[in-house]
């Protein structure tokens, strides 16, 4: 068996009561709309399933957990604060409310990274536009990225979803957005990384470690993710977990 797959499973039994000492998580989840008109936008299909299988196995190892959701059709895990969002600015906007209160962001939502340079009041009408229309975009605020500007002694984790270079892009990102963890999910016919399917990733951490898991539920990766975080964040305390 993978050595870091026995490790995991030693440290997870020794946690299965809940921690003692819980971390404050702060976890974002689902898509993000950015609106061209007041009935249609531009998304993604994000289903939220990755981060709300987080924020539900960190409330059940006692952690106080602050869940930040974009519009997914997923009831929220019980004992945890959920905050609804429905565009990128409004996530940007919970995640600085709730960052100082947190010792470990995990972004798993997936942010629009643009939205429509202007949203119209008005639905936009057919017969008063052109046949060729041109949609002008601006970049949306990188999150993650003004979290690891901040980020002090809390750990800050990642997503990224890649066709190509999965894993020199997930490299990357974790010097750029200075992170603790990324987790790299490819994107390839077989394996959907969205929705509540089975699906494979690799998570790297910043000490150079990687480890490739799946094809499995998201759960499972929660549960070892969490288990990751839970060894950076207690190494310093040892047994007061
Ligand atoms: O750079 P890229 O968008 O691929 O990075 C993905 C990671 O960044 C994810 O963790 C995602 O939640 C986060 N992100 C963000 N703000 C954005 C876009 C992505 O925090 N505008």
């Amino acid at each position: 068996m993978n050595p870091a797959l026995s490790n995991h499973k030693n440290f997870s039994h020794a946690r299965k009561g809940g921690v003692k000492k819980p971390m404050r998580i702060l976890v974002t989840a689902g898509p993000t709309r950015e609106f061209i008109d007041p009935v249609r936008f531009i998304s993604n299909l994000s289903t939220g399933s990755m981060g709300y299988a987080i924020s539900g196995e960190a409330a059940r190892r006692n952690h106080k957990v602050t869940l930040i959701s974009g519009p997914v059709d997923i009831t929220p895990p019980k004992n945890i604060k959920t905050i609804n969002v429905i565009t990128a600015q409004q996530m940007f906007a919970a995640v600085k409310a709730e960052f100082k209160n947190s010792d470990c962001l995990i972004m798993s939502a997936a942010v629009a990274d643009f939205s429509p340079r202007k949203t119209l009041t008005n639905k936009m009408k057919k017969k008063t536009l052109p046949r060729q229309y041109i949609l002008q975009l601006k970049q949306n605020p990188d999150i993650l990225k003004w979290a690891g500007g901040r980020k002090a002694a809390r750990l800050i984790i990642g997503f990224c979803m890649e066709s190509e270079a999965l894993i020199k892009n997930a490299k990357d990102k974790l010097k750029n957005k200075r992170a603790d963890i990324v987790v790299a999910n490819k994107i390839n016919k077989n394996t959907s990384a969205f929705g509540r399917g089975l699906t494979k990733v690799s998570i790297l951490q910043k000490n150079g470690h990687m480890l490739n898991i799946g094809p499995s539920k998201k759960a499972k990766i929660a549960d070892i993710l969490l288990d990751k975080i839970e060894a950076l964040w207690y190494k310093n305390f040892n047994a007061a977990a």
